[in-house]
């Protein structure tokens, strides 16, 4: 594969814990638990197949709206992973980034993503983004929010606005997989998915491996990006 057929930044929509549960009569924290093992595969995964940056969808701004036990059992997973994890992503050179609105969670959480992010930030081999409390609609309003405080009058760019968003630096992404077999966005990556190609996997999350990975690239490959032009 060349480079340009090759993804820099691949997004995932890790969607399909609580049905991959549901089919095994289990609770759907133990869906999110294979979950996690799931992620952390992908990550290697990711790497070894020379992925740049991999960007993972964990908690929307509207899964907020789930029982209460749901919710709490997903933070405790959250504070089990990111701790017990950070030197394995640290050894393995990646650089773990947060983004969404990190504000609303527990001091403690807050405090680990804050030393995952720091041990890890000069990191080169993958960039792992992960999305938590995030929705695209909010990171739009963040921005605009942003500009008005910083009292710039314009001109209003792409370039300008972009320059507001939570990581203006990591590059749009080119491949966005969903698994779950669900076709939609659910308010993930909106300004930034303008031209990205999606790949939808019927594969519940715990299920994806590194030949569902594979397919996708390869997919990929295959597809000619346009931007508009004839
Ligand atoms: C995705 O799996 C994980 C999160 C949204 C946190 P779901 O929990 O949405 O699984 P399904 O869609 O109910 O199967
Ligand atoms: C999207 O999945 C959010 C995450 C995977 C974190 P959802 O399960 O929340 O999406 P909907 O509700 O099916 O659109
Ligand atoms: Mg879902």
């Amino acid at each position: 594969m060349s480079d340009t057929n090759f993804p820099t930044h691949v997004a995932i929509v890790m969607d399909g814990n609580g049905r991959w549960a549901k089919k095994r009569h289990l609770p759907r924290v133990i869906g999110h638990q294979a979950g996690m093992k799931a992620l952390e595969r992908t990550i290697d995964n990711a790497k070894d197949l020379g992925i740049r940056y991999l960007s993972v969808y964990a908690f929307s701004t509207e899964n907020w709206k789930r029982a209460h036990s749901e919710v709490q059992g997903l933070m405790g997973l959250f504070r089990y992973y990111l701790q017990g994890k950070i030197e394995k992503m640290h050894r393995k050179r990646a650089r773990i980034r947060f983004v969404g609105k990190m504000d609303v969670f527990p001091d403690d959480i807050r405090e680990i993503v804050a030393v995952a992010e720091e041990k890890t930030r000069h990191n080169e081999d993958i960039d792992v983004i992960v999305c938590t409390n995030y929705g695209g609609r909010q990171e739009i309003l963040d921005a605009v929010q942003k500009i008005v405080e910083s009292g710039n009058k314009g001109p209003f760019t792409e370039d300008m606005l972009r320059a507001y968003l939570y990581a203006p630096d990591v590059p749009d992404p080119d491949l966005l997989i969903r698994t779950g077999g669900e076709f939609r966005i659910s308010n993930f990556w909106l300004w930034q998915s303008a031209y990205t190609e999606y790949y939808f996997s019927d594969l519940y999350w715990p299920d994806f491996d590194k030949s569902e990975l594979e397919r996708a690239l390869v997919s990929y490959a295959g597809r000619e990006r346009r931007y508009g032009t004839a």
